[in-house]
């Protein structure tokens, strides 16, 4: 339906590149539904030019920002005083329904169902379950309940610092009113709760329809320590792989188009990938996958024996081409789990 959208927020190139994966995820499993993506001043041209290759529709809005810098101390999070900017998701009003999805959450299946849902139809928070998470959201865009959020937000304020407070503020009935607004949780797995209730995970983690990256560490943070940080506290490694293996082979390519000449470093972010797939390997000590593309098999004699092949990973020296690609990661992660 072209009056329906998902929609997401990016004010800088970071997050913009979190957009991206999100946006081809949503391509990916074949949305029938618009994607558009509200971008802050600071989005550089090149990563502005991406994401209308991805989005059907790419809009500028001004930076909102809470500027609560004493709520925002309590979640350790000095930086979400932007997200108020999201707000700005209800003045989209040539589109009768919407579905909000933080930048940093990767689609795992179609998700157009959700917009059988009404606003405001949410997931959990799940450090506070009576809380939903605004990371993932059913919404009816409207002037008047834009200005009536601003209004509220002046006048009461946000209990996070962030949107969320807002949010769960201003549709405070979420909790109890309408079962039919709670959303599953798989809709909006948030990484953190695999590692919270690890059983759970191990008995639905597998229905996931979406995975969202919450909390400081996210998939596109540069920097070994920052990867590890993810790896042992944030991401499962599984769902950190299928963003990386997402943004290199369907948005690097496309940020490399627009930057041209300019810095963006292919090696920068090819190192990126294989510090981030050593790293998941070292976390998980991995022997070498099992399974073999056919073009591999005939090079069988020449590999390293497994011990020496494990090491060699672990010091960030994989074939990434070849028997220690994407795929073949990811089949043995999925073993693991299973
Ligand atoms: N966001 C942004 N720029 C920022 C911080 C946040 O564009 O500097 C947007 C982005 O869409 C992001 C959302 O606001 O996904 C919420 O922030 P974040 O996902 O970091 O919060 P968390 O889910 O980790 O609490
Ligand atoms: C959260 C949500 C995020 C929101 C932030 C600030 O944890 O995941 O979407 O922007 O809090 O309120
Ligand atoms: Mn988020």
């Amino acid at each position: 339906m072209a009056d329906q959208a998902f929609v997401t927020l990016a004010t800088n190139d970071s997050y913009a590149k979190g957009a991206m994966v999100l946006g081809q995820s949503l391509r990916r499993h074949k949305t029938s539904k618009k994607l558009a993506a509200l971008v802050g001043p600071q989005v550089s041209e090149p990563c502005r030019s991406v994401l209308r290759r991805i989005f059907d529709e790419v809009r500028l809005v001004d930076v909102l920002d809470s500027r609560d810098a004493a709520h925002l101390a309590l979640m350790k999070r000095p930086e979400l005083g932007v997200t108020f900017t999201k707000l700005h998701c209800w003045t989209l009003t040539h589109y009768s329904k919407c579905v909000f999805m933080d930048a940093d959450t990767l689609v795992l299946s179609n998700i157009d169902e959700l917009f059988d849902r009404e606003e405001l139809s949410a997931a959990p928070d799940p450090g506070w379950p009576d809380c939903f998470n605004s990371g993932v959201f059913v919404y009816r865009p409207s002037v008047e309940t834009y200005d009536k959020l601003l209004q509220y937000g002046t006048e009461e304020g946000t209990f996070d610092g962030g949107d969320q407070g807002l949010l769960n503020g201003f549709f405070g009935d979420w909790a109890t009113a309408d079962i039919s607004k709670h959303l599953p949780f798989i809709y909006n797995l948030s990484s953190i709760a695999i590692y919270t209730y690890l059983p759970a995970f191990k008995r639905y983690g597998s229905n996931a329809k979406v995975v969202h990256f919450l909390g400081k560490t996210k998939p596109w943070s540069h920097g070994l320590e920052a990867k590890t940080k993810a790896i042992s506290g944030g991401a499962h490694p599984s769902f950190l792989l299928d963003w990386w293996g997402l943004y290199s082979t369907s948005v690097m390519p496309m940020l490399q188009e627009e930057y041209g000449d300019q810095p963006f470093h292919t090696e920068c972010v090819e190192e990126a990938v294989e510090e981030s797939l050593a790293s998941v390997a070292a976390a998980l000590h991995l022997s070498p996958p099992p399974q073999q593309h056919e073009h591999q098999q005939h090079q069988q004699h020449q590999q390293a024996s497994s011990e020496e092949r494990k090491q060699k990973w672990e010091q960030g020296q994989a074939d990434y081409m070849g028997t220690d690609s994407f795929d073949n990661i990811k089949t043995k992660l999925d073993t693991f789990l299973k």
